[in-house]
């Protein structure tokens, strides 16, 4: 079967968008954060939701949003579509391009994006894969910058945790917006190197730094933001037990968190695993920006809706 020779702008990964349009989105949302008014940029428009795992943030996020850019959201649930199971994944491709006119995947293996992205006429958002979360990352950063200042030239992030999926978009987010970044993890969780070479040249370009090391604490020490994500991701659940002891001293609490600067904010993704990477104590008090950051999915993935449906 033949790929469609591609005219179409995807947003699979932070690698994606360039830094100019990275500033140009968080700009948007920005005002879109602001200005609540009634949109009509999507009117007559359909966003398909494709998951194969479960989510309450990014499926919630990219309903309301459609709707409030006056547009029509269809999800399909994991025991629905079946990708690559039930029909091909370049058939799946191909039939939602004639009905919708964006589609966010989730999915369990980064390739299937990967390849749905080549048969799709019309714009693929990843909505979460293994390798990268670049939904997450923009919400992320957003909520950065919204906290911390626009300019991120000297503002330190620690991501304490797993290299995983929610790491990966934030370094190249962090990378591409010229802040420092600090990734502890325990020795055989770090990011893929691939992320980190995409992260080094574009940190390189910004003036941020990407360092990557093993003690917590080193990654704390002075940081303006504090962010974890779970040990055991979704998909992972067979090596929970393996995963509780290698992360064992990762857990973002009240003594690793008095190492950073007494201004500094605490980040995660969400679902939480309470009392595993992070205590109730540190996401309920009054550095948690969490919950900000949760409701920044809806702001930032408005302003990503506008600008593919845009460009279409
Ligand atoms: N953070 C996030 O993507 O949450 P969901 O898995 O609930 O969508
Ligand atoms: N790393 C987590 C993120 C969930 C939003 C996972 O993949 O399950």
């Amino acid at each position: 079967m033949t790929a469609v020779a591609s005219r179409v702008r995807h947003f699979v990964s932070i690698a994606d968008v360039e830094a100019d349009e990275l500033w140009t989105l968080l700009d948007l949302a920005a005002r879109l954060k602001t200005d609540r008014s009634p949109r009509r940029d999507l009117a007559g428009r359909s966003v398909a939701l494709v998951f194969e795992k479960p989510s309450l943030r990014t499926r919630l996020s990219f309903d309301v949003g459609t709707a409030q850019l006056g547009g029509h959201c269809v999800y399909l649930s994991p025991a629905e579509v079946g990708l690559g199971r039930r029909e091909s994944v370049s058939d799946v491709a191909r039939v939602v391009g004639r009905m919708a006119d964006v589609v966010v995947l989730r999915v369990n293996a980064h390739e299937t994006i990967e390849e749905f992205a080549r048969y799709s006429e019309v714009p693929v958002v990843n909505g979460l894969s293994d390798l990268s979360h670049p939904c997450q990352g923009l919400a992320d950063i957003f909520t950065i910058r919204e906290r911390k200042g626009p300019d991120l030239h000297g503002v330190t992030i620690a991501y304490v945790g797993d290299g995983n999926n929610v790491a990966h978009s934030l370094m190249l987010c962090a990378a591409k917006t010229g802040a420092t970044l600090r990734v502890a993890t325990p020795p055989g969780y770090e990011p893929l190197a691939r992320f980190r070479q995409l992260a080094d040249a574009a940190a390189r370009a910004s003036g941020g730094r990407i360092e990557c090391g093993t003690d917590p604490r080193w990654a704390v020490d002075g940081a303006d933001v504090v962010y974890t994500d779970v040990w055991t991701s979704m998909g992972q659940e067979q090596e929970y037990e393996r995963r509780r002891r290698a992360f064992h001293g990762y857990q973002v609490n009240a003594q690793l968190l008095a190492g950073a600067k007494s201004d500094a904010i605490v980040l995660h993704d969400l679902p939480a695993h309470r009392g595993e990477e992070i205590t109730d104590e540190i996401l309920d008090g009054p550095q948690s920006a969490v919950f900000d950051q949760a409701e920044n999915r809806l702001h930032t993935e408005k302003a990503l809706l506008c600008w593919l449906g845009a460009r279409r």
